[in-house]
């Protein structure tokens, strides 16, 4: 419908991005292929009228498929369809751009200039795989245009950058590229490795530090690629190709995946699973604070904060080294479990798993025998059973049931009869 409407109007349609590359990596492996986002270009108009051909286009596709919603992008140069069914099935996002002609005046229907214009979108994507087209509209409908060999890097399996200066335009693209090889079992092009390590080289903290500079914020791009990779289940190996090629340096440069931040790793995934068996807590970001917190204290409320992490993740590490310092000494002074409760249960899980993480295993077994165990436990009476006793509804109605707490915690209440006792 969308290749009948542009021709309609004498456009052509390209269907562009990661479905053509996963459409043809689909058909080579005889594979089977869910793509839930479309990219799609318009181009080959002829008046300088038509730049808002994507958004017109979307608009007439609206038209026809009232059950997608509109979204419109910047300068009427893009526009998103979306549908989406049910939160419990997948959505479709159609996202229709203009190919920018409008710096490239040329007479009507001349189709090498057409094609330049096409070719000109492409050469400012990031990977060879990534810069595919496919024709949908009329004449030569479903001819592949491959101006920068991806089709012969998609069969020799590497990723590929288009021009030396990519990495530096764009320092996300080397974490993009990172989850492709990885995500594809692709291998990084060795001229690719080295415009990487000389962007690298080049001072890119300084520039993915830097704050509102670009819309959308490089920051912004940086946090959503590596939500990508730490929630994706490749995210290990993904995590040591981005240090084995420095690239860790654009989180901050003194950021290595050394052995204590690997074992920290390690431990996190056991403890997630332990302690959050149903996700409440969002993991990839817990990763994400684990591998900041890895920095020295005074870099990690000014990284987080870069990459505009949630408010309470910043706070997190913000007040990680105070935290610890405090539950650690306390830790290591107390005798009875109700102060452990009384200390911990003023904490998030969050910042307590941060601290265990990087605790001694003494501390550390305190603090998961907190979550596991003595969080469980309550007083023998509750609130209703207080009132059956005959002590009046009271401000100090806190204070007895957090006493028969503290007593049922350290065992000095065993049962009703006790508790009673205990209150008298
Ligand atoms: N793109 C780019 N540089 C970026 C981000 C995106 O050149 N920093 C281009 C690529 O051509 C990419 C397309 O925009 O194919 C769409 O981007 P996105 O949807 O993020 O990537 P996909 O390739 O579709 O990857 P995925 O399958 O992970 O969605």
């Amino acid at each position: 419908t969308a290749s009948q409407a542009a021709e309609k109007r004498g456009w052509h349609l390209y269907l562009v991005g990661g479905a053509v590359r996963d459409l043809l990596l689909a058909e080579a492996t005889a594979g089977t292929l869910m793509i839930t986002d479309i990219d799609l270009v318009v181009d080959g108009f002829h008046k300088s009228a038509d730049v808002g051909a994507g958004v017109e286009l979307a608009k007439a596709l609206q038209e026809m498929y009232p059950a997608a919603r509109l979204e419109i992008h910047g300068a009427f140069q893009t526009a998103a369809l979306l549908w989406h069914k049910d939160p419990d099935l997948d959505s479709l996002w159609v996202d229709i751009a203009t190919a920018r002609t409008e710096f490239y005046p040329y007479p009507a229907a001349n189709p090498e200039v057409e094609a330049s214009s096409i070719r000109q979108d492409l050469y400012r994507r990031d990977f060879t795989i990534n810069a595919l087209a496919l024709r949908l509209t009329p004449p030569r409908a479903g001819e592949l245009l491959d101006f920068f060999g991806g089709l012969l890097d998609l069969k020799a399996k590497q990723i590929r950058v288009l021009h030396a200066n990519s990495f530096i335009e764009d320092p996300t693209r080397i974490y993009r590229g990172v989850r492709f090889a990885v995500r594809l079992g692709f291998a990084i092009e060795p001229r690719t490795e080295e415009y990487i390590r000389y962007a690298i080289n080049s001072g890119v903290y300084d520039r993915t530090a830097q704050t509102n500079t670009k819309t959308p914020a490089l920051q912004t791009r940086l946090k959503t690629e590596l939500k990508h990779i730490l929630e994706a289940p490749y995210w290990r190996s993904a995590l040591q190709l981005l240090d084995d090629l420095g690239a860790l340096q654009c989180i901050h440069p003194t950021l290595k995946l050394d052995s204590e931040l690997t074992r920290q790793l390690r431990l996190l995934e056991r403890c997630l699973r332990r302690f959050d068996p149903q996700q409440n807590l969002i993991h990839w970001q817990m990763r994400l604070e684990a591998i900041i917190a890895h920095l020295a204290p005074t870099h990690r409320g000014k990284v987080a904060k870069n990459l505009q992490l949630q408010e309470d993740s910043i706070k997190h590490l913000q007040n990680l080294a105070t935290a610890k310092t405090e539950i650690i000494g306390s830790l290591l002074k107390y005798q009875h479990h109700s102060q452990v409760v009384k200390l911990l249960r003023n904490y998030d899980l969050e910042i307590l798993i941060l601290i265990a993480l990087q605790s001694q295993q003494k501390i550390r077994r305190q603090i998961w025998n907190y979550l596991t165990v003595l969080t469980n436990i309550q007083p023998i009476l509750n609130g209703n059973d207080l009132k059956k006793l005959g002590y009046k509804p009271s401000p100090q109605y806190k204070q007895m049931l957090d006493d028969l707490l503290a007593g049922t915690l350290d065992g000095d209440i065993t049962n009703q009869r006790e508790a009673e006792e205990f209150l008298a």
